[in-house]
């Protein structure tokens, strides 16, 4: 990994200037709002945005119909993610033609890749902001050269990015927050775009991550999920990402989480923390991705089945209650049928809390787009339903052996299926629901568990 380099201050205050400028301006947008797409990631990118947004004099506004300036962060990961983010797109220039003051934003993982922006900017001109990932924190620049020039604003920076600090934030929960440690990906793995849309790897610093974990504590923070592409490549001041969690773990804050784990590089040291730091929360979101070694070859993952399942063997040793969660491709090209059965029968082995199941999506640029795929696309429909099928058993048994238990939950919200309830969390990261009232929200409970559905569970308070 290479060293990480910071935006400097004075590039920093410059953005802090065009924040304040915005701000003065008479004719600009009075309201926002941000949709929000892809991964845990694009969704602190839009707590940051909300952020500056907000410095430069905007409010929030849920009803994105009524807002003066609408921003897409979108996600490319899959074909689907990308159609929706576009079909979006086309929408917004049915309501621009209502409202021609409206200002439309369109940033992300999407934007950033090759051709894209210039793509976009030739077939719907009425976007007024197209900018990538890397220069996110110059949005109060491009929007204050939109409303100077009113012209469309076209900027995606084709450089590795680089850690900033500083920047300010509106966050969606006090009580749990999302924490980046590092950025970007280097893993390649040759069906996915991440690392062509997100940039090289690269750690925040430990001092900056440990004063925004007690900036968030002194708030009432309750819950850190440390986020990353892959938490184990942290090395933020040379030290690796096991280091960091001890010293998150000496601060107290009550429950810390993370993801997302790549199984190559989990370490002995990180497998002990399981065993031995209070606040680390007993799940662990693991992405197995497939269960037969030629395949993982093919996918460039760096580890056999074998390997997997010793590192879940060895996480259970050293914490018994562990809650696993994975991600499963299905159809990677020339998958057989027999291949993909070896990752049901990895699935069953297992027994993950939860998985997310995807059929495999060429992206353009990536090694797996040009390797042949003579699978038909109902084929691979047809596999990963009885894999989501066998995944169902196996998390509603999972969820069922928790009935009888009392679980200490920290509440998220007011239920939002029943009137009167309200969920929360269980230590391994189980949906509970349970009659409360919103005045719980952001307190520690014990609930005992009363029966489990097919993703949640249902308790009372005792
Ligand atoms: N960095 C994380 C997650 C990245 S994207 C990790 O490595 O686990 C989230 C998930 O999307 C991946 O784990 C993978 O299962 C899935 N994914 C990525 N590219 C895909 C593609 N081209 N087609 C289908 N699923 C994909
Ligand atoms: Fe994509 Fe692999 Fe990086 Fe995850 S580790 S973001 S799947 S390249
Ligand atoms: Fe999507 Fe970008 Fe995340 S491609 S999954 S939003 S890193």
């Amino acid at each position: 990994m290479r060293q990480q380099t910071a935006v400097s201050p004075e590039a920093m205050a410059r953005q802090r200037e065009y924040m304040a400028r915005v701000r003065e301006m008479e004719d600009r947008p009075r309201s926002y709002h941000i949709v929000s797409m892809g991964c845990q990631m694009n969704a602190r990118d839009s707590e940051t945005i909300a952020g500056m947004l907000e410095e430069m004099g905007l409010t929030r506004e849920a009803v994105r119909e009524r807002a003066d300036l609408i921003l897409y962060n979108t996600c490319c990961v899959r074909e689907n993610a990308e159609n929706k983010a576009l079909g979006n797109v086309i929408w917004l220039k049915e309501l621009k033609r209502d409202k021609p003051e409206l200002m439309i934003c369109v940033g992300g993982c999407m934007t950033q890749e090759p051709g894209m922006a210039a793509a976009m900017k030739a077939k719907y001109p009425f976007i007024d902001l197209i900018y990538g990932t890397h220069n996110l924190y110059r949005l109060p620049e491009y929007v204050y050269r939109f409303l100077m020039e009113r012209a469309p604003v076209v900027e995606v920076l084709d450089i590795d990015g680089e850690v900033v600090e500083g920047l300010p934030e509106r966050r969606e929960s006090v009580h749990s927050a999302f924490v980046n440690i590092m950025y970007g990906c280097d893993n390649f793995c040759s069906y996915c775009i991440v690392p062509y849309v997100r940039g090289r790897e690269r750690s925040r610093e430990p001092e900056d991550v440990i004063a925004e974990v007690k900036r968030l504590m002194d708030a009432g923070t309750q819950e850190i999920t440390l986020l990353g592409q892959n938490v184990n490549s942290y090395r933020g001041g040379g030290a690796e990402f096991a280091n960091l969690l001890r010293r998150l773990d000496r601060l107290g804050v009550p429950r810390i989480r993370f993801m997302t784990s790549h199984p190559k590089d989990l370490s002995d040291e990180l497998i002990a923390c399981y065993g031995e730091l209070e606040h680390l929360m007993p799940n662990l979101h693991l992405p197995v991705q497939a269960g037969n070694d030629e395949i993982l070859r093919q996918m460039n993952r760096r580890y056999t089945r074998e390997r997997y399942l010793d590192l879940v063997r060895r996480l259970r040793a050293v914490r018994p209650e562990i809650g696993l969660t994975s991600d499963i491709i299905v159809g990677f090209p020339g998958e057989t049928e027999a291949q993909f059965e070896d990752t049901l029968s990895l699935a069953r082995e297992v027994r993950f809390d939860a998985a997310y199941t995807f059929v495999y999506s060429p992206r353009r640029g990536t090694r797996a787009a040009s390797m042949p795929d003579p699978v038909s696309a109902g084929e691979k429909s047809r596999w990963i339903q009885r894999l989501i099928a066998l995944q169902q058993e196996i998390s509603f048994e999972t969820l069922s052996a928790q009935v009888g238990r009392v679980e200490r939950v920290l509440v998220e919200g007011a239920s939002a299926r029943d009137a009167g309830s309200v969920g929360g969390r269980t230590p391994r990261n189980h949906m509970v629901n349970f009659p409360g009232g919103e005045e719980l929200v952001g307190k520690f409970v014990d609930v005992e568990i009363t029966s489990a559905g097919k993703n949640t569970l249902r308790g009372r308070i005792v």
